[in-house]
């Protein structure tokens, strides 16, 4: 069979799928059911910048009960009571120890704060990389998107400048120069872009005239954002790209690696099907490996990507034209 094995970040995978950062990872028989169940590597669930600070209640109450997936406020709030951050270190090291598959520590943060220091300490931990979940929210009108872009190059000046071990980002795709800002942050010594993060939603109740949270989990047809992105920015940028948001199956993970993605993660999918299902995705992609001829993930990696392919202009496309649709 295909030899799936890749490098993300400078990590060794035994193949490309990654638990993503979730309550599939808060614990150490949760890292354990996905290392049996085949993961390449996981993402341990986040620690806020908030509980860093000493600030859970805060986060909870400011952000109102209908926006938060009430696991990410039980989490956080649990968290804040048994000291966040001595928990968050143990499970990292109990995690190391369970699992021979590389471990990920994550922080969620909004801008350069006190938890560069943890930073240091998640390092000393064990665990193998850092990826941080980083979001500023444009919806300040006097702030211009280069003043928010900056925070993030900010942060990811101090993280580097704090720590050994490879660090990725986890970004949205609300930036007004995203190429421009992934390329910034790649110059910077950012390990991995991991695109993209998928936020809380909410709804309107009509009835009730109140806010609700909309679905959690993803759907399929969502991978397609982060499709066209890691397309369009696997050519431009030196460091690795992750998919993450909507890659259900083999299919979604074999087209994200030809898209130019390193490695692809997944958590709606699990949710949906359980852990075991990563074990289906892996086979699927040495299947597909297989009938295509491929021998390793290098052999195609990119192949599909903006820069290699022969109409670069339709990776750009952005707008419905009815001579091409035929059916609107
Ligand atoms: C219940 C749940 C909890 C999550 N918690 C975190 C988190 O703590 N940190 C984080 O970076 N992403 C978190 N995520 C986002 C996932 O890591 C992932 O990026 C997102 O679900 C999109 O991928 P998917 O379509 O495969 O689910 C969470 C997702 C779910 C469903």
């Amino acid at each position: 069979m295909a030899d799936l094995s890749i490098r993300y970040m400078g990590l060794e995978l035994a193949n490309p799928v990654i638990v993503g950062s979730s309550g599939l990872t808060d614990s150490v028989e949760g890292v354990r059911k996905c290392a049996d169940a085949g993961a390449g590597a996981v993402v341990l669930k986040s620690i806020f910048e908030e509980q860093i600070s000493g600030e859970v209640e805060r986060i909870v109450h400011a952000s109102g009960p209908s926006y938060w997936h009430s696991e990410g406020a039980n989490y956080v709030r649990s968290y804040g009571r048994e000291n966040a951050v001595e928990g968050y270190l143990e499970l990292i090291r109990e995690a190391k120890s369970a699992v021979s598959i590389p471990v990920i520590a994550s922080i969620h943060c909004v801008s350069a704060g006190v938890w560069t220091e943890f930073a240091q300490r998640v390092e000393q931990a064990g665990a193998d990389a850092l990826e941080l979940n980083i979001f500023v929210l444009p919806s300040d009108a006097t702030r211009d998107g280069h003043a928010n872009e900056q925070v993030y190059l900010a942060a990811a000046d101090a993280v580097k400048a704090k720590t050994g071990i490879p660090v990725a980002f986890k970004v949205g795709p609300f930036f007004s120069g995203l190429a421009n800002t992934a390329r910034e942050l790649s110059r910077r010594g950012v390990d991995a872009l991991v695109l993209f993060n998928r936020f809380a939603r909410f709804d309107f109740d009509v009835d009730k005239m109140e806010l609700r949270p909309a679905p959690f989990l993803s759907g399929p047809d969502e991978m397609l954002v982060p499709l066209r992105w890691i397309s369009i920015l696997s050519g431009q940028i030196d460091c690795d790209l992750a998919a993450t948001t909507g890659v259900h199956d083999a299919t979604g993970v074999v087209k994200q690696i030809l898209a130019g993605a390193a490695a692809v993660q997944m958590c709606s999918a699990l949710y949906q099907k359980g852990v075991d299902h990563i074990g289906t995705v892996v086979d699927g992609v040495g299947a597909w490996m297989d009938g295509r001829g491929y021998a390793s993930i290098a052999d195609f990696r990119g192949k599909m990507s903006q820069s290699e392919s022969e109409n670069p202009a339709a990776y750009e496309r952005v707008q419905f034209m009815k001579a091409t649709r035929g059916q609107d």
